[in-house]
């Protein structure tokens, strides 16, 4: 059954950090989280004001990040002695588990500065594994041509292109993430088997698409969330059209969050505060 468009989170311009404009669609507020994902951002500007002031040392617990760099230089440093360079293409793969203490400073003082974070959740049962953190160069995400034009590039999970597997870098998540970038011509059409036990969403980026059966389009900084069902169909309305396909196993598990912290219960959340206060949310 082909999955359509069930509901649209239109991308609202907030700040983050210490004042960098972002787009956020899923996790405005506790509604419109997509289980697993907790959150997505985009960040994207030409303007150096909107982004110079970073992201300085924080905290997390209890989730991952995933950082997709389009374009621009950031710069991630953590407790653990990483040092991260973010640049054209490169993706950051960050699991906080029981807490990390990380900065993401912009290494540039004009251009253009986008890309994307998603907020993806853990299962109680590894909310409080040792946190964990890769750089995945552009190079290491596989690129395919799509058999009607266009690209598919697999950040995580797998897609089957011409009956060929392509693996992304990142695999074996508890959550199964998918996490395609497209880009497809106009009038070109995407088709891809999907879990259908999962929770599915486009997010487009450039141009607009059209999803299953239905004609109404999704336009450019929405999250479509998608209906139920084992099949994709999507199509592009627009000749540079660009969108990501998130999809993942809900862990259908409580949530209780206070900004960087995501855990099951207050409890939780008020030892992660005590925790950082304390200076031993890592140890
Ligand atoms: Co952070």
């Amino acid at each position: 059954m082909k999955r359509e468009l069930a509901n649209v989170i239109q991308g609202r311009e907030t700040s983050d950090g210490a004042g960098v404009k972002i787009k956020r669609s899923i996790g405005q507020h506790q509604h419109t989280r997509l289980d697993p994902f907790l959150m997505l951002d985009e960040f994207g500007s030409q303007s150096a004001d909107d982004y110079i002031a970073g992201f300085p040392s924080h905290p997390h617990r209890g989730f991952e990040t995933v950082t997709y760099m389009l374009e621009g230089h950031m710069l991630h440093e953590d407790h653990m002695g990483n040092k991260g360079h973010l640049k054209n293409g490169d993706v950051q793969w960050m699991t906080a588990g029981k807490g990390i203490i990380h900065s993401e400073m912009p290494q540039q003082e004009e251009g253009v500065m986008r890309g994307f974070q998603l907020w993806i959740n853990l299962p109680a049962a590894e909310k409080m594994k040792p946190a964990h953190y890769r750089d995945i160069p552009s190079a290491e995400i596989p690129v395919a041509d799509l058999p009607q034009g266009g690209t598919i590039k697999v950040i995580a999970n797998q897609a089957t292109i011409n009956h060929q597997i392509i693996e992304g870098p990142i695999q074996g998540l508890t959550t199964e993430a998918i996490y395609w970038d497209l880009h497809l011509p106009k009038d070109k059409s995407f088709t891809h088997s999907i879990p259908e036990n999962h929770h599915s969403m486009i997010y487009v980026y450039e141009g607009s698409v059209a999803i299953g059966d239905q004609k109404s389009p999704l336009k450019k900084g929405n999250a479509g969330v998608l209906t139920i069902g084992d099949q994709l169909d999507i199509t592009a309305l627009e000749a540079e059209t660009r969108f990501l396909v998130l999809s993942g196993k809900p862990l259908n598990e409580s949530i209780a969050q206070y900004g960087p912290f995501v855990m099951n219960t207050n409890d939780e959340i008020e030892q992660a505060i005590r925790d950082y206060r304390a200076g031993v949310l890592t140890d």
